[in-house]
């Protein structure tokens, strides 16, 4: 029996990061759902479709076809219909279409079965919104990572920047709070802890630290 680990939270709470260290670590695969939904954001923006039309996107799906693949050091790849869009993904404009197009019944439906098929056949770390809540419900840990909105702002300007895009801070965090408010209060698989997970607050940790708590955490409670 493969043994899965779901980590959910926030967008900016800095998931990925810790949570990619902390499967190398344990020697999980690490999951990034995330990036699935940005996928489907990316391609409704290409064919100028509303992230947000319920109706279009539903009609779109069947043109699409969503996989993870590993590069020669273990990354994730995200394949959208045999194109490797791993780096295309990482824009404002496609965070803020995958917030939305996440919101979609049959988005959802559509990336489930991906999703739980991986954590059958490996060990997983599983990072997203709904993981512990209704990806895997009996995942053997749950985590709930996140750190104040203004924290989570600033560390994405900061990512930003490093990668050489424009970025204003204000904007960034009016954006953060924007996602947290979609991913929240939508009525299908809202962002919110499972009853029976870990709360991780990363607000006055660094990197180093954040992992070494999640880590810690995985190995208290598996
Ligand atoms: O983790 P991220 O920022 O890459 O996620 C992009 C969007 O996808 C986010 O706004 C919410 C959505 N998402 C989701 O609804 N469920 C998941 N399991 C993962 C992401």
């Amino acid at each position: 029996m493969s043994i899965a680990i779901a980590i959910d939270g926030p967008a900016g709470a800095g998931k990925s990061t810790i949570a990619k260290a902390a499967a190398k670590h344990l020697g999980f695969i690490y999951v990034d759902t995330g990036a699935m939904y940005r996928a489907i954001g990316l391609y409704c923006l290409r064919n100028d479709v509303d992230p947000a039309d319920s109706e279009a996107v539903t009609a779109l799906l069947e043109n699409i076809d969503v996989s993870l693949a590993r590069d020669e050091n273990k990354n994730q790849l995200v394949i959208l219909n045999g194109e490797d869009v791993s780096g295309l993904i990482r824009t404002e404009a496609v965070s803020m279409a995958a917030s939305r197009c996440s919101a979609i019944p049959a988005v959802r439906a559509f990336l489930l079965d991906l999703q739980r098929n991986m954590a059958k056949e490996f060990d997983v770390i599983m990072d997203g919104r709904d993981i512990g809540t209704v990806v895997l419900p009996d995942a053997k840990v749950k985590i709930f990572l996140t750190a104040s909105s203004e924290i989570r702002a600033r560390r994405r300007y900061d990512e930003l920047i490093e990668k050489g895009q424009q970025a204003v801070y204000e904007d960034v965090l009016a954006d953060v709070i924007e996602r947290d408010n979609n991913d929240m209060n939508r009525p299908i698989a809202p962002l919110k802890p499972a009853e029976d997970s870990v709360l991780v607050d990363t607000s006055e940790l660094n990197l180093e630290e954040s992992i070494a708590l999640l880590i810690k955490t995985i190995e208290e409670n598996k």
